[in-house]
């Protein structure tokens, strides 16, 4: 969530049991240099989506990864804890 062009989903697409990485930002233009900066990497796919009003179904995914984000968004916050099991 808020990947931008950092490091975090591609480590993670690294590790052996992660099947799938799905980086999530509101600027498509970070997501384009997100995407050239992992090509070598094909478990990572890049949304665009703000945080705000996320599109995808209940239970989409097993983790969600906020690195970075809520210290830069922070009316953030209230609507990932109402959709985001912690
Ligand atoms: C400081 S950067 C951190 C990027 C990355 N998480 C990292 O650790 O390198 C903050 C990111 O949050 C994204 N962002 C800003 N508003 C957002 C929102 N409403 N929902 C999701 N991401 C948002 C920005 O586009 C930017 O990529």
């Amino acid at each position: 969530m808020g990947c931008g062009t950092g490091p975090v989903c591609p480590v993670l697409a690294t590790w052996p049991n992660v099947a799938k990485v799905v980086g999530v930002d509101p600027s498509p233009q970070l997501l384009d240099k997100a995407s050239k900066l992992s090509k070598r990497l094909d478990r990572i796919e890049y949304v665009v989506e703000d945080g705000n009003s996320l599109q995808f179904d209940d239970g989409s995914f097993d983790v969600v990864v906020i690195h970075t984000l809520l210290t830069h968004v922070p009316g953030l916050k209230p609507y990932l804890q109402k959709h985001i099991e912690c």
